[in-house]
């Protein structure tokens, strides 16, 4: 399937921010730890999303999943070992790691090497275990581990790890005595994993810092919960609206979480009132720098956005991506349609152009594809954007969605 996109149309109107991707697959994974049932409100069937109940259920947990509430329970989980096929397409299926060892002592998870963006290792992680007692066997395919000897200890990462941080959490808050876990990440979908092990009865103190102290309970209990509104969907629209020009509101966001973004719309009017935001952009948004880190420095997941909007700001901007190691693919797909970007090692340099132009382009990751489908919005002429199942990974209803503030996109199957 492929989008095509005739570009130049203004956007006006309202959009519903859904559930975070990036806080639902901790969530559903974690949700192995608990033997209650857990339920899980706003949670949109994007493809990752649907791929981890697919997970859960191979591994024998009873998932209904209706009306975008995932109701899961795994009280009679019947294996540790999640499906290496399936898990090994999926980057989020790592996540189990820490909520079966917590809860059977055993866990075995497919290694999914590098991705797109990087080589994502879990070095971290399996240290950061072995370091509490689990015994890891590390093979081509899968990592096996066993946590029968494991008890609580004191790790500092060497590098605030978001999977990472949720992998160890979950195995903590089931493991006997005091963990303390330093240096972890404070992204808010972390926060949101925090919150929510503590309503299910886990004992951790230090929410929403970089030191957790950490105190195993035996059993978690049910909970019911709301994931948090997706900081990068809402940063997507964003900057929709400012390429497109227009002015858009966009409901369920949390306004702290794209401030990083909010900040370098310099030339567009962003208004917050409770948990709504609207954006109003009529002029050219002035260049900017914006350099990738942990939050809440400027998100990784929102560069490939920024890149685009480089490419037809006003005068010179420069994007760093100091998070992963290779998210610059963009850069081609932008200059087949006029973008003057130049790449050197970890940074872009990008001269905005008046518009940019209708071309074919493929996208290689979620976000970078997500980046395409804006350019496309602000180009003369028609854009094809290729590849599209990466953005469906992670976005529900994006071209419903741009159709209905005014964008001209239609999906097609080929
Ligand atoms: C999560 C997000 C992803 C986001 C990223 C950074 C989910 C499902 N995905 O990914 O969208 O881009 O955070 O905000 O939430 N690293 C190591 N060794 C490790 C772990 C990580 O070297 O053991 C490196 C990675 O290769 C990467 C950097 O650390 O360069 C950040 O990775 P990490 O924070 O772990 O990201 P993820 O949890 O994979």
């Amino acid at each position: 399937m492929y989008y095509q996109i005739n570009g130049g149309k203004k956007l006006f109107g309202e959009v519903t921010i859904g559930g975070a991707k990036n806080c639902l697959l901790p969530l559903l994974a974690v949700s192995t730890a608990i033997g209650g049932k857990v339920v899980l409100h706003d949670c949109p069937p994007m493809m990752d999303v649907l791929n981890m109940v697919a997970l859960l259920k191979k591994l024998g947990a009873k998932v209904c999943y209706q009306d975008n509430v995932a109701t899961i329970d795994a009280k009679d989980l019947a294996y540790f070992k999640v499906d290496r096929q399936l898990g090994g397409k999926l980057r989020g299926s790592v996540l189990f790691l820490g909520a079966l060892l917590g809860r059977f002592k055993r866990a075995t998870v497919p290694i999914r090497g590098g991705c797109a963006i990087g080589k994502r290792p879990i070095d971290i992680h399996i240290s950061a275990f072995k370091k509490l007692g689990v015994e890891v066997e590390e093979g081509d395919f899968e990592v096996v581990c066993n946590a029968e000897n494991a008890k609580g200890g004191n790790v500092c990462l060497p590098y605030p790890s978001v999977g990472a941080t949720e992998n160890l959490l979950s195995f903590a808050v089931l493991t006997k005595g005091r963990t303390i876990l330093e240096n972890v990440a404070i992204e808010p979908e972390v926060i949101a994993l925090e919150r929510f092990l503590v309503q299910a009865g886990a004992k951790i103190q230090g929410i929403g810092t970089n030191k957790l102290i950490v105190d195993g309970v035996k059993t978690l209990n049910s909970v019911e919960f709301r994931p948090i509104p997706d900081r990068i969907e809402t940063a997507t629209y964003m900057v929709a609206c400012c390429m497109a020009q227009g002015k858009i509101t966009l409901h369920n966001v949390c306004p702290q979480h794209v401030e990083c973004l909010t900040k370098i719309l310099k030339g567009a009017t962003v208004d917050f009132c409770k948990n709504n935001l609207s954006l109003e952009c009529h002029q050219k948004i002035k260049g900017f720098q914006v350099e990738t880190a942990p939050y809440p420095r400027f998100a990784t997941d929102m560069q490939s956005l920024a890149l685009s909007l480089s490419t037809v700001a006003k005068g010179q901007s420069k994007v760093v991506e100091k998070v992963f190691e290779n998210r610059f693919f963009n850069c081609g797909e932008l200059a087949k349609m006029g973008a003057k970007i130049t790449l050197s090692g970890d940074f872009a340099t990008i001269l905005g152009v008046d518009r940019l132009q209708g071309a074919t382009v493929k996208c290689k990751d979620l976000r970078s594809g997500a980046g395409l489908v804006l350019a496309g919005l602000n180009a003369v002429g028609t854009t094809k954007v290729l590849d599209v199942f990466h953005v469906e990974r992670g976005y529900c209803n994006l071209v419903k969605n741009l159709n209905l503030l005014g964008g001209e996109i239609v999906e097609i199957d080929d």
